[in-house]
């Protein structure tokens, strides 16, 4: 019985070429990120509409720089629970305190109504996450941040190829942070970017790239200046050559998932699932089910991967505080990830469909 997997890079010939150019090239990276890693960078650019992008090496350091543009020592977060633990570990790297704010039901991301209950004196900052790869409710969340001065950090790891409003995500919020991770909709080794769209994108760009490498900065010839801490925390000429690759398909491929995911919407009996919509880009496709261990035994038994995304973060050890968010303990005990990668056939689709009807 062949597996069907959860995630599965979708690649051909172009990868493999890419690979061998770097390798033959003998430059496989460069602190400064020139080469592929600035094409990549110009090309994903173009590709969102944004003014300025820097590539990082994961989605992690993405999101644990972008946080670094702002001073939030002491001062509060607010995010949903309902994401990888990376979302909320970036704010305790750069000293603030995570707020957990319950979601939307029907779209698992933050629930803007929910925001201004959590709003103190100490807030600074909202990172939404356009989970599962569905545009977060940015307008009403613009409209919550304005009222009280905050600035927006997007986490969208998810959400490569997302539209919302009719523009690309990465081309709203003021940093937006990305994840190339293999098993994202455009697949790395493991890769990271931060968009930028704010007024004075040069100079955060260039306080970026410095961050991004040591805090190395200022480079005449052999010579170079250290003014502020930085990281390593660049991309690599591999990531970068496939992430060129990965990039010219991913419209394609999101309109693949986009396929399946109707079809999981119109065939799976279950109420409760994840909805159609036409400017999804699927990295995830979530159903919920009530006697979920069983499920999945059952799913595995044929042969169907499935996973958990997420346990909620508050959940963990590190950050059990005395919060109570109902809508996200809920969906946390019940949800389940399906495949929804481009590489399945049309049987596997049917297959994965039929034996959720079958065993939930
Ligand atoms: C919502 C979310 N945020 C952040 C990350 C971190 O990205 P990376 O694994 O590339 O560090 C992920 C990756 O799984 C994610 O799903």
């Amino acid at each position: 019985m062949q597996k069907i997997k959860l995630f599965d890079p979708y690649i051909d010939k172009s990868e493999k070429n890419a690979i061998n150019k770097v390798l033959e090239s003998h430059f496989w990276a460069s602190g400064a990120g020139n080469g592929y890693v600035k094409k990549f960078e110009e090309r994903f650019s173009k590709y969102v509409g944004t003014k300025d992008s820097i590539a990082v090496n994961s989605g992690t350091a993405a999101l644990n720089l972008a946080i670094s543009m702002y001073d939030i020592k002491n001062k509060e977060v607010i995010l949903p629970s309902l994401s990888f633990v990376s979302t909320a570990n970036a704010i305790i790297e750069n000293g603030g305190i995570p707020k957990f704010v319950d979601i939307d039901e029907n779209t698992l991301c933050i629930d803007p109504e929910k925001i201004p209950k959590l709003v103190s004196k100490k807030t600074r900052l909202i990172l939404p996450v356009h989970f599962a790869g569905l545009g977060a409710n940015i307008r009403e969340i613009s409209k919550v941040s304005k009222k009280y001065g905050l600035s927006i950090i997007e986490d969208a790891a998810h959400a490569a190829g997302t539209k919302y409003n009719n523009k690309k995500i990465g081309s709203h919020g003021e940093l937006v942070c990305f994840s190339f991770h293999p098993v994202k909709n455009l697949a790395m080794p493991t890769g990271g970017l931060i968009t930028i769209n704010r007024k004075n994108h040069k100079k955060i760009s260039k306080i970026l790239k410095e961050k991004r490498w040591c805090g190395i900065g200022d480079r005449k010839g052999n010579d170079y200046d250290v003014k502020k801490l930085g990281w390593n925390y660049y991309m690599n000429e591999f990531s970068a050559a496939i992430g060129l690759s990965q990039l010219k398909k991913l419209d394609h491929s999101n309109k693949i998932r986009r396929k399946i995911a109707k079809s999981y919407y119109k065939k799976i009996n279950l109420e409760d699932k994840m909805k159609y919509d036409k400017d999804c880009s699927y990295h995830l496709f979530w159903i919920r089910v009530k006697k979920r261990e069983q499920f999945r035994k059952k799913m595995n038994s044929v042969g169907i991967e499935t996973g958990i995304h997420y346990r909620p973060i508050h959940t963990f050890s590190m950050y059990k505080r005395n919060i109570h968010l109902p809508i996200t303990e809920k969906v946390g005990n019940e949800i389940v990830s399906i495949p929804i990668h481009p590489n399945l056939s049309e049987n596997q689709i049917e297959k994965i469909i039929s034996s959720i009807n079958k065993f939930s």
